[in-house]
């Protein structure tokens, strides 16, 4: 310092600096070099600047000047390459430049979300939700159901047997009569689950497919109870102005029986109104009495209905899907269009 020019002395620190920044690999070496240049008490650059003092008097701004610029300088070089340890260049590791992938959200299952959208409906009609085991025996998927097992509605749902009597259940109203044996009358339950048949798998078939059975038995109830409540039901899924059909069909478990069928009203984007086909939406009937004896009710006392619809049917009418197929491969490009 004191046998040299202080501001030239400070170039070459500086220059000196600035070529060992330049050739830091990582934040250790450069962190080492910082405290070489910048560090308080020996740093080359705090000795110069304490070394100002002995200065002559008219020396001292602009060798103060020159020396608080150069700590600047060092200091800045410091910061910059240290940031480009946390950003590599293009081209080598990986690119953080790129757009973050947005996460993941995961959704409920149209399927699902119709059975929740059914449940919800008749818990409002005053249902309570049931379940019962996806196998079960061949009393309870058709004897207790009146359906003799030599009966050709046995054959049209002869499912996969796991053991001798023992079947993946083809429907759900072995519920039926699983909840009226441990419960009293009045008895009102919606019980959604899977159900198994041996179909082929096709636009509108699943050998393994949701069900929404429902179950009323109470004092009193009688075919004009059936029809509203499930009128009821369309008009609060669909809309006002949907018109139901009751067609004349046959069950071995309820008597008189019904497909019941729904004309929707749907709203076109132009705003013209529109009337659908008429769309079978499930099977239904009053409770026949041969069934209501099975369980150990007096048929004479009590009434009642059951009904049983499918929601993948339902799940496809309302998201104009065309075949069931899509629900089951589980494409989350599908899929992810109706999470909601
Ligand atoms: N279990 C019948 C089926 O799967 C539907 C049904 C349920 C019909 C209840 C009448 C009453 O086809």
């Amino acid at each position: 310092m004191t046998d040299t020019n202080p501001i030239e002395a400070l170039e070459r620190l500086e220059a000196d600096a600035l070529a060992a920044i330049s050739e830091c690999a990582d934040a250790g070496a450069l962190e080492a070099v910082r405290v070489a240049y910048l560090g308080r008490s020996d740093g080359h650059i705090s000795v110069i600047l304490r070394g100002l003092g002995g200065l002559p008097p008219e020396e001292r701004p602009a060798a103060g000047q020159e020396a608080n610029r150069v700590k600047q300088a060092v200091a800045a070089a410091i910061e910059a390459r240290g940031a480009s340890f946390t950003r590599p260049e293009r081209g080598e590791g990986p690119d953080l430049t790129l757009p973050a992938r947005a996460p993941w959200r995961g959704g409920r299952h149209p399927i699902t979300q119709a059975v929740d959208e059914i449940w919800h409906i008749f818990r409002d009609l005053g249902f309570t939700r049931a379940r019962g085991p996806e196998a079960d025996t061949e009393w309870y998927n058709f004897e207790a159901l009146n359906t003799p097992l030599d009966h050709p509605a046995a054959d049209e749902q002869d499912t996969l047997y796991l053991v001798d009597s023992v079947l993946l259940r083809s429907h759900t109203s072995p519920v039926q009569m699983r909840t009226m044996e441990t419960h009293e009358p009045p008895i009102r339950i919606i019980a959604p689950g899977w159900v198994y048949r041996r179909d082929t798998y096709d636009a509108t078939h699943t050998p393994a497919f949701m069900q929404i059975e429902g179950l009323v038995i109470d004092e009193g109830v009688t075919f004009v109870d059936f029809k509203a409540t499930l009128a009821e039901f369309a008009r609060r899924y669909w809309g006002p102005d949907t018109r139901v059909r009751f067609r004349p069909s046959f069950f071995p478990f309820t008597e008189p029986s019904a497909e019941v069928d729904v004309k929707r009203v749907i709203t076109r984007p132009d705003g013209t109104r529109h009337e659908t086909e008429w769309l079978e939406i499930m099977g239904a009937g009053m409770v026949d009495p041969a069934v209501i004896e099975n369980v150990g009710y007096d048929p004479e006392r009590y009434t009642g209905f059951a009904f049983g619809m499918g929601p993948g049917r339902i799940a496809m009418l309302k998201h104009g899907v065309d075949d069931l197929r899509t629900f089951f491969e589980n494409d989350v490009r599908f899929l992810s269009q109706f999470a909601s």
